[in-house]
């Protein structure tokens, strides 16, 4: 009697939005834990992409390609994007419909820190968007992050284009590194749903000004810091750390650790890393 050794194939997960900052991440963490990878994106995959996941061309604005995306999938980390209310909770739409259709995957919903505390449509969108989620039927898991430290960077770079004073503006943030919040989502992936996360936050609460002052010793310029009071409901629900989760300083890498990690820390592009 022959037996035959069998051989468990990983499950395969699909990561929406794998082509951006934080998904490229997603990707790497899921790959070098043996997962099985397939990447979403609005881009054919490009010719000298050999790396070991899947492809699927897909928009989650039109719908095209989305249900063949999602097809026998056992978990979507979904970190596909789009700026505006409407723009974001429409993607997450398409996105459940397709996976409600499709096998019920395990379905992961990257949001923000303080999404119902702070009244930018951006927010707006994803604090809808995480109740579309969880009213779904589908199981899912919720994982809201500070800032990441890319986005400082990329705020400063920008306000310190100007030669002499380098406004920021007064009040403070957590912020964490987008590779950390990867790793969670991962092992958030290939474990069981678990409804709404704990939040994942920075190691440091500062004022953005000492954040800019590393960024300016970082990048080895001199600039005046004028610490600046924007006006409006948004900017004082940031005075008031609406956006922090001072009890959830999860992550390590502070921003001086990941600015020294930056080969171009003058860089302004949101995605360089
Ligand atoms: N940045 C922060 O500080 C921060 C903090 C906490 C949480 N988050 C959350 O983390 C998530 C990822 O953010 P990120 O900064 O990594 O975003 P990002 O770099 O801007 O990437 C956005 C991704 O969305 C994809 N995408 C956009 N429109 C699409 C569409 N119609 N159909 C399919 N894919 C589409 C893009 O893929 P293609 O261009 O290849 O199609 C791209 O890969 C977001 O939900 C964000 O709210 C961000």
């Amino acid at each position: 009697m022959t037996t035959r050794k069998e051989t468990a194939v990983p499950e395969e997960i699909l990561v929406t939005g794998g082509t951006g900052l934080l998904g490229r991440l997603v990707v790497q963490h899921l790959l070098d834990e043996g997962a099985r990878v397939r990447v979403m994106s609005r881009r054919p995959r490009p010719a000298d992409d050999a790396s070991p996941y899947a492809w699927a061309t897909a928009d989650l604005r039109s719908g095209a390609g989305v249900a063949e995306a999602v097809a026998g999938v056992a978990a979507v980390v979904h970190c596909a994007t789009a700026f505006g209310r409407q723009a974001e909770l429409q993607l997450v739409r398409t996105l459940v419909e397709a996976a409600g259709r499709g096998g019920s995957p395990h379905l992961l919903y990257t949001s923000i820190v303080g999404v119902d505390r702070i009244p930018l449509p951006y927010y707006k969108g994803k604090l809808a968007a995480e109740q579309l989620v969880q009213q779904s039927g589908l199981p899912h898991t919720v994982l809201r992050a500070t800032q990441f430290h890319d986005l400082l960077r990329t705020v400063f770079a920008a306000a310190a284009t100007a030669p002499v004073v380098m406004p920021v503006p007064d009040f403070r943030f957590q912020p964490v590194d987008a590779g950390e919040v990867a790793a969670r989502l991962a092992s958030l992936a290939v474990g069981e749903p678990v409804g709404r996360a704990p939040d994942f936050a920075g190691p440091e609460v500062r004022q953005a000004g000492e954040f800019a002052a590393a960024y300016l010793r970082a990048s080895d310029r001199r600039r005046r810091i004028l610490p600046v009071r924007l006006p409006g409901r948004t900017f004082r629900a940031y005075r008031s750390g609406a956006h922090l989760a001072p009890d959830q300083t999860v992550g390590k890498v502070t921003f001086e650790d990941y600015l020294a990690g930056i080969p171009d820390v003058r860089g302004r592009s949101y995605r360089q890393r």
